[in-house]
């Protein structure tokens, strides 16, 4: 660590290059050197579901090797467990992991909200929902930094497909900019600190985000207040001098000195001041330096793969989410006769592709975990291919005879790699073909069918009411078969909840129509309806909802207080509710509470996801859950005043098991400044002067509005050609200025001035 003085003094005996040579990577993964001046290099490392520590040949695509580590559940499941402390506590493990390792940043954790089912790299984000993600995230910074090891949250932002990664433009409005796509980063910027902020490769608005000034320094330094670093995804930068001056500080990986010099001839021909790249050192030497504090001083961490496998273990068994459970199947019994078939049981699909890739030290599958645990009244099948979408009539033939000898089939089904990775999108949201043949073969001759999913993101089932259970694993990382076991047979209850809505098809969900774009643009025209917000709006059935999930147990809510019937905005409102576990097994609920504005002209989701919370309860135990909702949990972005809003009215805060399945509700009334124009001209329209308290006497004074509009009564002759709707709305929706044809030449121009001056020196700000 060295002060900030220090910091500055070093920057004062550096070159015009040495500085310029700071702000790029030396290699895939280290920062630049410069001994002679007592600047030490650090590395980084991919994250975010474990460490990807390259020692040899580098790459940033996952393909070459890297070190020996443990992959944890993808950010999907993680997402899934609603559980911040769980979370956190990966965070922290991976933390020791990069201290034993000398890595001091490591880039995760991924917050790109699920615009679409088909992103490739969906299985590294958590959520469509911008709470979610935002809250989950904040607890894995936390528990990474705890260990004094940065994090790199990505992409920001608004990086929601791979399809011309480098080049599309993701263009949308302000309001769901910021109310959907930057609000997943504001909270953990905000409260957790991250050392840096990886920009994204895409464009927003038509500007990259590597150079995009208002993104990178309007709001995330002068809004949210960020002090740390951001760093480029790895080659997102086009113009360095320019990108420098947006707000980013350094390039990675190296650009092999190319983009160092044009920061020099920048500054020499004065088209950037040398200052901009001074004040760029001194933030990167901060960083440095603060993680430089931990080589060779990290003896107390050890990175031990074993007890990490069994920390992946019992993570990932909260990353299930039990979708259908008919006539409580699961869990089975473990002495029932198990016809276990599909290739994902014996080689699991358990991360996804890409930068996110771990080289496991060892990987459990179902079949191990049955063979570890001396179970022997299992057959086996292989069924399908787990890599490709090949039928083979063999290995389905082998896997109907073992479904008809046995109590209960059970197929390990999902994707296969190749179906969702990073660098490329899903075209559609179907299993393989081979794989759905092989289901429906052997629900018609077993007993019970129960499906085991292994996938980063929805897709559609057309089997859905044909099998009696499905548990959703998602990519369980490689500890997957022990906690399949556990839950499978009972010892653990299920309490993943969806982090995200499985529509019915493809075709349902709201950016269809507009993704990938084309060409170099995508429309975000759905706008701030991404997901649930959508599906409730347009009353459309879903598979299942967001929030969904199962249990071996059943819950109770009752007892839902607010602290208070009438607020004001900027008050707080305390929430309070019983839950209690009324079946006969322990388990876990997540308590889900969602907002709901009743009364609004403003155009606004029907509800939204406002706070949760994660109680494990043992059967008969009642947990009191608490929530506390702010000004923000009622807001919505209103791009008026570029703030947030609060329209007085009525709010249903609903407690419930998920976004479709609210069990209490209760109102709440808020009072707040209404959001009014600062300016009134010619062209205001009689609604807008008529909606604004503050002009009432101005108003009465010259036009008598309010009287016009109640008592006015049509003509003989008017009643000919309207009816009073179309009286009132086109007295309602005029501009000021037709007053002078309307009122029977009574209005003049000077009339209109007189109340124009003294409105707008009224409500002047
Ligand atoms: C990915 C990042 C990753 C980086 C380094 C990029 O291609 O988008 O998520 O951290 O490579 O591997």
């Amino acid at each position: 660590m060295k002060t900030n003085e220090e910091i500055k003094s070093i920057i004062s005996t550096l070159t015009l290059e040495e500085k310029a040579s700071l702000c790029s990577g030396a290699t895939f993964w280290l920062t630049k050197e410069i001994p002679s001046k007592g600047i030490p290099r650090i590395m980084v490392s991919d994250g975010p579901v474990g460490l990807r520590k390259q020692e040899n040949i580098e790459d940033h695509l996952g393909m070459n090797e890297s070190i020996k580590a443990v992959c944890f559940p993808a950010g999907v499941g993680m997402a899934a467990t609603f559980n911040r402390e769980l979370y956190g506590e990966m965070g922290e493990t991976l933390g020791e992991e990069c201290r034993a390792k000398d890595v001091a940043v490591i880039l995760g954790p991924a917050v790109n909200i699920k615009r679409s089912p088909l992103c490739g790299r969906n299985f590294e984000y958590l959520s469509e929902d911008p709470y979610l993600a935002s809250e989950m995230s904040t607890a894995y910074i936390n528990g990474v930094q705890s260990k004094h090891v940065g994090t790199s949250i990505k992409h920001f932002a608004v990086n929601n497909m791979e399809t011309r990664r480098f080049s599309a433009s993701s263009n949308l409005s302000e309001r769901a900019l910021r109310e959907i796509y930057l609000a997943a980063f504001e909270g953990p910027v905000k409260n957790a600190k991250p050392w840096t902020v990886m920009c994204s490769y895409n464009r927003i608005n038509g500007e990259l985000a590597s150079q995009n000034k208002y993104l990178l320094t309007d709001i995330l330094r002068k809004d949210w207040g960020y002090e740390g670093n951001v760093v480029s995804d790895w080659g997102a930068v086009s113009d360095r001098a320019k990108a420098l001056e947006a707000g980013l500080n350094l390039e990675m990986p190296t650009s092999y000195e190319e983009n160092d010099k044009k920061l020099v001839e920048a500054v020499k021909n004065g088209t950037l001041d040398e200052k901009v790249l001074d004040a760029n050192c001194e933030s990167l030497l901060k960083l440095i330096f603060d993680a430089y504090d931990n080589i060779g001083n990290s003896s107390e961490f050890v990175f031990d793969l074993d007890a990490h496998h069994d920390k992946a273990k019992e993570i990932a068994a909260e990353t299930f989410v039990l979708l259908k459970n008919e006539g409580n199947v699961l869990p089975l019994k473990k002495d029932a006769k198990i016809a276990v078939i599909g290739s994902y049981a014996k080689v699991p699909r358990y991360q996804g592709g890409g930068s996110a890739h771990i080289n496991c030290h060892k990987i459990v599958g179902f079949l191990d975990a049955c063979k570890e645990n001396g179970l022997n009244n299992i057959s086996f099948a292989e069924g399908f291919s787990g890599t490709k979408d090949n039928f083979d009539q063999a290995l389905c033939d082998e896997a109907v005879k073992n479904a008809k000898d046995a109590d209960v089939a059970v197929i390990f089904a999902g994707l296969p790699d190749i179906f969702e990775s990073e660098g490329y999108d899903r075209k559609h949201m179907n299993m393989p073909a081979c794989q759905l043949k092989v289901i429906e073969e052997v629900r018609k001759v077993a007993k019970k069918t129960v499906i085991v999913l292994h996938n980063g993101s929805p897709i559609e089932m057309p089997f859905v009411n044909d099998v009696d259970a499905i548990l959703e694993c998602y990519l369980g990382g490689q500890a997957v078969g022990s906690a399949q076991f556990d839950v499978i047979f009972g010892d653990k209850s299920p309490s993943g909840r969806l982090a995200e809505t499985f529509p019915i098809r493809l075709e349902d969900n709201p950016s269809y129509l507009n993704f990938p774009g084309f060409m170099n643009n995508v429309n975000y025209a759905e706008d701030i309806f991404v997901g649930y917000r959508y599906y409730d709006k347009k009353k459309m059935n879903v598979l299942f909802p967001f929030g969904y999930g199962l249990s071996y147990t059943e819950f109770k809510y009752d007892n839902l207080r607010l602290s208070k019937s009438e607020m004001k905005d900027t008050d707080t409102l305390e929430v309070s509710v019983d839950i209690t576990n009324v079946g006969s097994v322990a388990s876990k609920e997540v308590v889900q509470l969602y907002v709901k504005n009743c009364d609004t002209p403003i155009l606004r989701p029907i509800r939204e996801f406002k706070g949760f919370d994660k109680v494990y309860l043992k059967p008969g135990e009642t947990k009191t859950v608490t929530f506390t909702l702010d000004k923000r949990s009622f807001a919505y972005y209103e791009e008026r005043i570029s703030d947030w809003a609060v329209p007085a009215g009525t709010y249903s805060i609903e407690i419930g098991k998920n976004s479709r399945c609210i069990e209490l509700s209760k109102e709440v009334n808020i009072t707040s400044e209404p959001v009014l124009p600062d300016h009134y001209d010619y062209d205001t329209i009689t609604e807008e002067l008529m909606l604004d308290p503050r002009i009432k006497d101005i108003r009465d004074k010259y036009f008598n509005m309010e009287d016009a509009f109640k008592d006015r009564e049509l003509s003989e002759v008017e009643k000919e050609s309207m009816n009073e709707e179309m009286a009132e709305a086109g007295f309602l929706f005029s501009p000021l200025r037709s007053a002078l044809y309307f009122t029977g030449g009574s209005k003049k121009y000077e009339d209109i001035d007189k109340f124009l001056a003294e409105v707008n020196e009224r409500i002047k700000k």
